[in-house]
């Protein structure tokens, strides 16, 4: 029996594709690998959202030389988003990858090891990219009190700066009855969070995305429900009720904002103006006020003055996110904004980053000190890297609480009372 090892880079929708890779190769007669040194088969699946984490790839993927020198019948295979982007180009960049599959043909990974172990040819399977793929539901998980499901798979949006439209396909959503399965079988399995994953959840086409919600709010055993992520163009009040309504639903919006600027929007073709924006959080914020709300930036998109970086600031202000993800900005062809002058030099991205984060964690800090004296709910998730007897956890609104307890309590539900909020964390003791 074979051993496959598979490393990821990039967001949950990857992390999720190589645990659905994983477990339909454990289901079709291969191992897992316990390291990289290990392995018969190495998968790199890699996201391409960003060039930073491709250069990571192509670094590691070169690292293997030596290893591919000593055990010739090593098989590699870059699969996933990267792959579906450079396609045969892959082969040139990077000569020890023995296959290419992009995250359409995934299902069709054992065949396609198969072949390569067969024929020891190169193999590009990238064809599928449009197409729904087949309802497989493997077993694996890697980890055993929450898991994430996939809802749909693409995206229509074409924002200007995004590779995603291109990698991943049109959009495609799942049956509900598919998602109501796979999430059935999780609760029976004593997974007690649920986190609907798509690259633009709110706009899923099985049914309303609130129904689905209210659907997967009856199955007995899930306590935690979350989703991401959301276009502003398909948040709805009927979405923010149900986070509202439904009592597994986390009350933890993620909503991209990527600018402040009309005119960047514009260019980015967001479909939407910092004004609409304002509005929906607003109106997020008072069918929802225990809420959070987090959000994305892109600084330095082309064209990018002092002005518009400006103007993303007041918005920030304006809104009060609990926290954001940020970004320089990357050409990432084909996305149509390639073209566009990449005209905001490397350092001035630089300061405009910093600026933003100075005020975000300003503002997160602001946000996260009312939790002070509270007591909250916490899935406990882990162990602190830095200290065995301190746990991690999240709460509802997603922030992440660190406390001391038994890592028995991993998986489990506590209740604990913060004692002190710091902007990134809130520490507490369990009660
Ligand atoms: N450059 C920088 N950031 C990007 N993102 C998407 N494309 C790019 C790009 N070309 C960011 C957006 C998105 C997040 C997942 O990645 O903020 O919301
Ligand atoms: Fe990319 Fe925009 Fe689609 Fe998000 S909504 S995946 S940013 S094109």
């Amino acid at each position: 029996m074979k051993k496959v090892f598979i490393k990821t880079f990039g967001c949950q929708m990857n992390i999720r594709d190589s645990e659905f890779m994983m477990g339909h190769l454990l289901e079709s007669g291969f191992r897992a690998a316990k390291s990289i040194q290990n392995a018969d088969i190495i998968l790199f699946n890699s996201c391409s959202v960003r060039k930073h984490a491709e250069d990571r790839l192509f670094g590691n993927i070169a690292d293997l030389r030596k290893l591919k020198a000593k055990k010739r019948d090593l098989v590699i295979g870059l699969i996933g988003c990267t792959a579906q982007s450079h396609k045969q180009k892959a082969l040139e960049n990077a000569p020890l990858i023995d296959f290419v599959c992009g995250p359409g043909n995934e299902a069709d990974i054992p065949s396609l090891i198969n072949a390569v172990l067969l024929g020891r040819c190169a193999i590009i399977a990238t064809d599928k990219v449009d197409e729904k793929r087949p309802e497989l539901f493997p077993k694996y998980r890697a980890e055993k009190f929450k898991a994430h499901v996939s809802i749909g798979e693409g995206c229509n949006n074409f924002c200007s700066y995004c590779i995603v439209p291109y990698v991943r396909g049109k959009e495609r959503s799942r049956d509900a009855k598919d998602i109501i399965r796979e999430a059935r079988d999780l609760a029976e399995r004593g997974f007690k969070e649920i986190t609907l994953l798509g690259q633009n959840v709110n706009s899923y086409k099985g049914c309303s995305f609130a129904k689905l919600l209210e659907k997967i709010n009856k199955i007995d055993g899930i306590e935690r429900i979350r989703f991401m992520t959301s276009h502003p163009k398909d948040a709805t009040p009927e979405l923010f009720k149900a986070i509202r309504d439904l009592d597994k639903v986390c009350e933890h919006l993620h909503l991209p904002l990527q600018s402040g600027s009309d005119r960047i929007l514009k260019l980015m073709n967001r479909r939407y103006t910092a004004k609409k924006y304002l509005k929906l959080a607003e109106i997020y914020k008072k069918l929802v006020p225990e809420g959070s709300i987090t959000t994305d930036f892109i600084v330095g998109f082309p064209g990018e003055t002092k002005r518009d970086f400006q103007d993303t600031l007041d918005l920030m202000k304006k809104i009060r996110f609990d926290s954001a993800f940020t970004f320089k900005y990357s050409p990432r062809p084909p996305a149509r904004s390639a073209r566009f002058k990449d005209s905001v030099k490397k350092e001035e991205k630089e300061d405009r980053l910093k600026a933003l984060l100075e005020l975000q964690s300003k503002i997160s800090l602001e946000r996260n000190k009312p939790a002070e004296g509270k007591i909250l709910e916490v899935l406990v998730d882990g162990v602190n890297k830095k200290d065995a007897v301190m746990l991690t956890g999240r709460t509802r609104t997603n922030k992440v609480v660190v406390f001391e307890g038994d890592k028995r309590l991993v998986g489990k539900l506590v209740n604990v009372r913060i004692e002190y909020a710091a902007p990134y964390v809130l520490k507490g003791r369990k009660i």
